[in-house]
């Protein structure tokens, strides 16, 4: 950790240090500074996280749990050494209850496939909830399909929170599958009441925490979920990267979901045992570099105190959201009390992807569009929105900037 960085940590929350950490934001973007909003999509990755991954590639490059040639030994102690940062950051009992996969979808491809073979029948029932991203409704129909069991989905209030009085909870109940934060709405749900809720009936948990891990803290053993799910790249590490963590005694009652290399214990022609956690559920090669480079988001994280940057976050949440709302015409859709700095609106009279394009003209990164959460649009009856997503190194005057660039865009477009 730099000395600039230690005296951030110590005196509170130094916000330009941290920029200084990310070469992406002194890029012009159509000759104008980049503002990036658009962290729930991806988050930018700090310097030693880039350096992290090349210096894989540069000096000690080799296949993992492969070799007894010292590249080798050396690459798995560095991709070892990120699953334990990982367990720590999470609070998992055991290092070997972390999965590395390529990302969020497909850690709930795997939960999915596994726990369906395991768990599901004909008439059967999966709970998700109506503010799921599709890669957290559509493995499950899936599975849901192979089985012959049946989805259904918590509703969910105007303001963007569950109904908790119409949870589908019944005796076919076998899964809960739900989010953490909501992608689209940066609700933060009550995932700790619903999941014990869902324990005293027996139901096996899993929660998609791919928008929570980049701004909360995350005790999986205080959660008490079975499964959680999430990627490296929102939480500022590289792309291709995601982890699924699980308890290990249900982790050894799955299934594996591919087979290959690495997964195996013994193969013959007739039969085919399988290795201990977590290889049983890391067939192939895995991402070496992208591991790497995850560990070192992980450790820069933790060089911070979360609660600082999530409080951080917030008053730029605060801020965008008070002075968005003085435009006319202007919904913000998702107006849960705890919510994460995603802010999702809609204009009257304006499109969401003309606005977009507009802003991004001025240099400022927006997602528009449905988000991956079509279902969540048609409860709101709109067909997309403009989604401006924070992280820890984003700016007040940065928002002043996007609420510069929407007035000038309603002007120009309405
Ligand atoms: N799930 C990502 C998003 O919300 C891609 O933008």
């Amino acid at each position: 950790m730099s000395t600039k960085a230690e005296a951030a940590t110590k005196k509170g929350y130094d916000v330009e240090e941290i920029r200084a950490q990310f070469p992406i934001l002194k890029e012009l973007v159509h000759g104008k500074p980049l503002v990036y909003f658009d962290n729930a999509a991806t988050s930018q990755k700090p310097r030693r996280v880039i350096k992290a991954e090349s210096a894989y590639y540069a000096t000690i490059n080799a296949n993992v749990h492969r070799g007894v040639h010292a590249l080798s030994t050396k690459a798995t102690e560095a991709q070892e050494a990120a699953r334990e940062t990982i367990r720590k950051h999470i609070n998992a009992k055991r290092a070997h209850e972390i999965i590395f996969t390529s990302g969020t979808t497909a850690s709930i491809n795997l939960a999915a496939t596994s726990l369906g073979q395991l768990l599901l029948k004909k008439g059967d029932e999966v709970v998700i909830s109506g503010m799921e991203h599709h890669s957290n409704i559509v493995p499950w129909q899936l599975a849901c399909e192979r089985h012959g069991a049946t989805l259904k989905v918590i509703p969910i209030t105007d303001s963007g929170e569950w109904d908790l009085r119409q949870v589908p909870f019944s005796d076919k109940t076998r899964i809960l599958a739900i989010s953490h934060v909501s992608n689209t709405l940066g609700t933060i749900n009550p995932v700790k009441k619903l999941i014990a809720q869902a324990k005293k009936k027996g139901i096996v948990t899993v929660v998609d925490g791919a928008q929570a891990v980049p701004h909360l803290k995350i005790d999986v053993q205080d959660l008490g979920c079975d499964l959680y799910a999430f990627s490296g790249h929102k939480a500022y590490g590289p792309t291709g990267t995601g982890v699924l963590y699980g308890r290990e005694d249900l982790l050894n009652q799955m299934p594996p979901w591919q087979g290959g290399g690495e997964m195996i214990d013994v193969v013959t022609f007739e039969k085919t045992t399988y290795a201990k956690l977590p290889f049983k559920f890391e067939a192939g090669t895995p991402h070496i570099a992208g591991i790497i480079g995850l560990g070192e988001a992980f450790r820069w994280m933790q060089d911070y105190d979360l609660s600082a940057m999530a409080a951080y976050e917030h008053t730029l949440l605060e801020h965008a959201t008070k002075e968005l709302l003085t435009i006319e015409g202007l919904r913000i859709i998702g107006t849960a009390k705890e919510k994460v700095g995603v802010i999702s609106l809609v204009i009257d009279g304006v499109h969401h992807y003309d606005l977009g394009t507009l802003l991004d003209q001025q240099g400022i990164a927006v997602r528009t569009g449905h988000h991956c959460t079509q279902p969540l649009m048609e409860h709101f009856g709109v067909s997309g929105t403009t989604r401006a997503s924070f992280a820890c190194f984003n700016t007040i005057a940065e928002v002043d900037a996007m609420v510069a660039g929407v007035k000038k865009g309603v002007k120009m477009l309405r």
